[in-house]
């Protein structure tokens, strides 16, 4: 059965604004100023979404930036938003670019939701130049607790795909990342789920709707209420190439 992938749907949007994550443009902001890249610095963000922070590290650091998204409905909607922007329609796992021609390459909500990770990290490798930045800001389990209630719960997001932040850290520095920062932002996803309780009474009238039919509410608020989400960012930077 077919995922709904409440990143598409206009309702999640209420609650974010085109930036479709926890958090908005403070956490890349913060990851950007961390970099301190050179002025005419490549950016590319993959999972792009509707291209919030493509627009706004155009118009506020003046980098070049290019984003890239599997969903076509996000990439027309960005486009239709603002025109001038370098958005495309295409994979985390092929990235259409030559090798090392990116100095920094954002995820934002988006790297857990790809399936391999360890091929999209050689996409990364491929095309960050030499000590180029690798951006995550994503979903975690605070209480490192294997993620086990993903079954019958048809809803794509990056709560049913959180990191555990040990994993990551060692799957980082087993492919030649080493990891420069870890801020937690867990504040910023409780905020983001506080508006949306404020709006609907309970985050289950929210899965209800999103998903246009009952759900077991109950289920998900016993696993939520069991792995503890967090939301953080990480900043990696790859090590030299021999
Ligand atoms: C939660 S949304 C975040 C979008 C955007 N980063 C933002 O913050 O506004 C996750 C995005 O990742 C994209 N995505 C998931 N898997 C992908 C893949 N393998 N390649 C490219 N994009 C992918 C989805 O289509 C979706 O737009």
């Amino acid at each position: 059965m077919e995922k709904i992938k409440l990143y598409e749907d206009p309702l999640f949007e209420n609650f974010t604004g085109d930036a479709i994550r926890p958090g908005g443009f403070e956490i890349t902001r913060t990851a950007v100023d961390f970099c301190r890249f050179d002025q005419d610095a490549f950016l590319l963000d993959i999972g792009c979404g509707k291209g919030a922070t493509v627009e706004y590290i155009e118009k506020e650091y003046r980098y070049h930036c290019t984003g890239i998204d599997l969903s076509e409905i996000l990439i027309k909607e960005g486009l239709k938003r603002n025109y001038s922007l370098n958005l495309h329609a295409g994979k985390a796992e092929a990235l259409p670019f030559n090798d090392e021609t990116m100095d920094g390459i954002l995820t934002e909500c988006s790297f857990s939701l790809m399936e391999d990770k360890k091929v999209v990290l050689n996409e990364i490798k491929r095309v960050l130049k030499p000590n180029g930045k690798f951006i995550i800001s994503d979903m975690y389990l605070r209480n490192n607790k294997p993620r086990h209630f993903s079954q019958g719960i048809m809803i794509e997001t990056c709560i049913l795909n959180a990191f555990i932040v040990e994993e990551l850290k060692n799957f980082l520095s087993e492919n030649g990342f080493k990891v420069l920062r870890f801020i937690d932002y867990t504040y910023r996803l409780q905020e983001l789920m506080a508006s949306i309780i404020m709006e609907y009474g309970s985050m289950d009238y929210f899965w209800e709707r999103v998903a246009n039919k009952p759900v077991d509410c109950e289920k998900i608020s016993y696993a939520m209420k069991d792995i503890k989400l967090g939301y953080f960012l990480c900043i990696a930077e790859m090590e030299k190439r021999e």
